[in-house]
């Protein structure tokens, strides 16, 4: 049974692609990636791979049931990893479309798909067949600063178009299990931060701009609160749900970091400035206040308390640690940097797909 592979989605964005070169680092099985390449797609990721026989690459939408249906019924997988989503809030915000059509329809596409393969499977292997669903704390929506953290029992109130598609795909994937018996299992996670991550998002865009001088937008006055987890110990999180977690639960998976945005920022231009000396003064004079973002969540703090108490997972990183590795990370990694910057990882979709 080991020797079936698991299907990761979206196995080529930020936190999919470290959680493919993790597993197969680890757990050693066979992986799938199936990943439609959009602008968040980048198989640069996933270079250090791309030769071993364990992992092969499916460019595909989720929302293509022929093609899921086909490749269930070909590859045969013990699970599925659900990472594939337009994550971006802010891109929500100027055009939800595509999160209505990945998250929503896409998750019901690929979940329709995958209940009728497992409906067909022998027993034991019906038995043992998992539906990971990866999600975020966001669904919960916005805490007061006295407020106590998410719990798994806490009420759905999602404020952004992107935490509405995320909502509406968690609970078409909870019915799958209370209507059918499907083995679904879902994470709500909060914010990582690592290597790989697209620089739309606040860490990587921070390092990038402080390295080339660029103002450092920061939204609204830097006091909305993140709880930040680095993306390893997300992915440990990940594959100890996936071979301990009970079917219809879902689990919460914190960095018990909470962190003002300006905090954050802060931090990121000491260490470049630690790191990388430059003449010119300290990176945080490059810090701009800009317009805040149209109904900007102002806290999210997770208890994560549950995925401990049952599966033993705590985050092995402190911020501090999780921090550095990371600014380091990108310093580190010039060609990465550039291609993602310059936009030229997306040639290898023109030359080999034509789309
Ligand atoms: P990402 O944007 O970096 O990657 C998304 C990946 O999905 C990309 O490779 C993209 O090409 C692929 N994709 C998008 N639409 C697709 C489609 N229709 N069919 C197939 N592939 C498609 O996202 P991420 O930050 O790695 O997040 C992964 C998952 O984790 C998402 O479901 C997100 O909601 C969730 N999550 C993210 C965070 C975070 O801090 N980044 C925190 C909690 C939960
Ligand atoms: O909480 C989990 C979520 O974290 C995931 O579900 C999302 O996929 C992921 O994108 C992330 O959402 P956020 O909106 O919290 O992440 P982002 O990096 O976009 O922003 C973090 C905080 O920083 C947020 O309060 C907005 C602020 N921000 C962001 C950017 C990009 C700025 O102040 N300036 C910026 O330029």
């Amino acid at each position: 049974m080991q020797t079936q592979p698991i299907l990761v989605t979206g196995g080529a964005g930020f936190i999919g692609s470290n959680f493919i070169l993790q597993w197969l680092a680890s757990e050693g099985t066979p992986v799938v990636n199936l990943d439609k390449l959009t602008y968040a797609g980048n198989l640069g990721n996933l270079e250090k791979v791309s030769g071993d026989p364990r992992y092969s690459f499916v460019h595909g939408d989720i929302s293509d049931r022929k093609l899921i249906g086909g490749l269930l019924a070909r590859s045969r997988p013990r699970a599925i990893v659900h990472f594939a989503a337009e994550s971006h809030v802010d891109r929500s915000i100027h055009g939800p479309d595509d999160f209505v059509r990945t998250n929503v329809n896409g998750t019901f596409a690929l979940i329709e798909e995958a209940r009728a393969y497992w409906t067909e499977l022998p027993q034991e292997e019906k038995a043992g067949f998992r539906f990971l669903h990866i999600s975020t704390d966001e669904v919960y929506g916005s805490l007061g600063p006295k407020d106590a953290a998410f719990s798994e029992a806490t009420p759905y109130s999602p404020n952004s178009p992107y935490s509405a598609t995320k909502a509406a795909s968690d609970h078409l994937v909870r019915a799958y299990h209370h209507t059918y018996g499907m083995p679904v299992l879902t994470t709500n996670c909060s914010n990582n931060y690592g290597p790989y991550q697209f620089p739309e998002k606040l860490i990587p865009l921070t390092i990038l701009n402080a390295m080339n001088g660029k103002p450092i937008p920061v939204y609204g006055d830097g006091k909305n609160v993140r709880d930040w987890l680095y993306v390893a110990d997300h992915c440990e999180a990940i594959a100890l749900v996936l071979a301990r977690g009970t079917p219809g639960e879902t689990y919460n998976v914190g960095g018990w970091n909470e962190k003002p945005n300006l905090e954050i920022v802060h931090a990121v231009c000491d260490i470049v400035d630690e790191m990388a000396p430059r003449a010119g003064g300290s990176r945080r004079e490059l810090i701009t206040f800009v317009k805040d973002r149209p109904g900007h969540d102002r806290r999210y703090a997770m208890d994560a308390q549950k995925i401990e108490r049952e599966l033993g997972w705590r985050p092995k990183e402190t911020f501090e640690t999780g921090i550095r590795k990371t600014v380091r990370w990108y310093l580190e990694n010039e060609v990465w940097v550039r291609d993602v910057t310059s936009g030229s990882y997306r040639q290898w979709i023109s030359t080999h797909y034509s789309v």
